[in-house]
């Protein structure tokens, strides 16, 4: 049996009596995977895992998502790890920390906007889970926000009022929005990742529970002008993170934390650029799109 500490009540627990770098058999998984529907973000202490033992963990939840990363913003020769991670780090692929202008540093800055992973596919990330190599002695806190809470508190009318509406997410928004000149983005890489429809209001399928799906990545809500969009993605994300929906995590070298992407926000706070920061992030892939394929917006 694993132990499941709430840390959050009803959003985030830290589990216990488990050892993550070897094959968990089915029925302890089961607990885990029932832990991880129930509270949205899940807290490991203490584990040290390679590469491929934190893969194998994490493509028990699904199949694994590959970083965008060497598509769209750092070739695969320039890599600091493998592509099955998203590089959560300020070091280049020789352990230096990244300069002012490099491409690696405006994927670290949109982090710190509240989103939710890869919602910017398609097929959305369903869960993310990160380990933590190297920790800054202060700040570089992950923030975490309950959408299900959030969207809970909503009066019923407001919720009807939401409840169909798609919103539009785009990759390159949150990169152009901290300061990445979106005239650098040739038409290649632009085309490689275009903008896609997602649902705003999801419901969870283990669970139940619906939820807000907003993100920064958010261009604008269809059937909605760009100034109304914007007044109303940022007024529900504003509702979204109030503190009694927050969780902020600070790290520990080798605490892995995963969280599910359908029902969760969240962002990365600021560090001092010049202390070294290294973690990487597996991804799992949601198992389709949040609206079909053929969707179309009709006025
Ligand atoms: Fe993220």
């Amino acid at each position: 049996m694993i132990c499941v500490k709430p840390v959050k009540q009803e959003f985030v627990a830290e589990i216990g009596e488990i050892d993550l770098s070897r094959t968990l058999p089915d029925d302890i998984f089961a607990e885990v995977e029932q832990a991880f529907n129930r509270y949205a973000v899940l807290i490991f202490r203490n584990q040290p895992l390679t590469e491929d033992q934190q893969i194998a963990f994490a493509i028990r939840f699904g199949e694994l998502e590959i970083s965008v990363q060497p598509f769209v913003s750092v070739p695969a020769s320039k890599r600091r790890i493998s592509t099955n991670f998203s590089d959560i780090s300020n070091l280049d692929e020789n352990g230096q920390l990244v300069s002012q202008t490099d491409n690696r540093r405006f994927i670290n800055l949109a982090n710190q906007f509240w989103h939710t992973d890869s919602s910017f596919k398609r097929t959305p990330g369903k869960m993310s889970m990160l380990s933590a190599q190297v920790v800054v002695p202060e700040g570089g806190e992950t923030e975490f926000a309950d959408m299900r809470a959030a969207w809970e508190a909503l009066p019923a009318a407001r919720q009807e009022a939401l409840v169909n509406l798609v919103a539009e997410h785009d990759y390159f928004r949150s990169r152009v929005m901290v300061g990445l000149d979106p005239n650098s983005i040739s038409p290649e890489r632009r085309a490689s990742r275009p903008a896609v429809p997602q649902v705003l209001v999801r419901q969870h399928p283990a669970s139940g529970r619906k939820s807000l799906y907003l993100a920064s990545h958010i261009t604008h809500i269809y059937g909605m002008d760009i100034a109304e969009s914007r007044r109303l993605v940022d007024e529900l994300t504003a509702h979204a993170t109030q503190p009694q929906f927050v969780y902020t995590h600070r790290w520990a070298i080798d605490d892995v934390v995963m969280w599910d992407n359908r029902c969760t926000m969240h962002r990365g706070r600021p560090h001092d650029e010049t202390q070294p920061r290294a973690m990487r992030r597996a991804t799992v892939k949601d198992v389709g799109p949040t609206v079909p394929e053929n969707w179309h917006y009709a006025a």
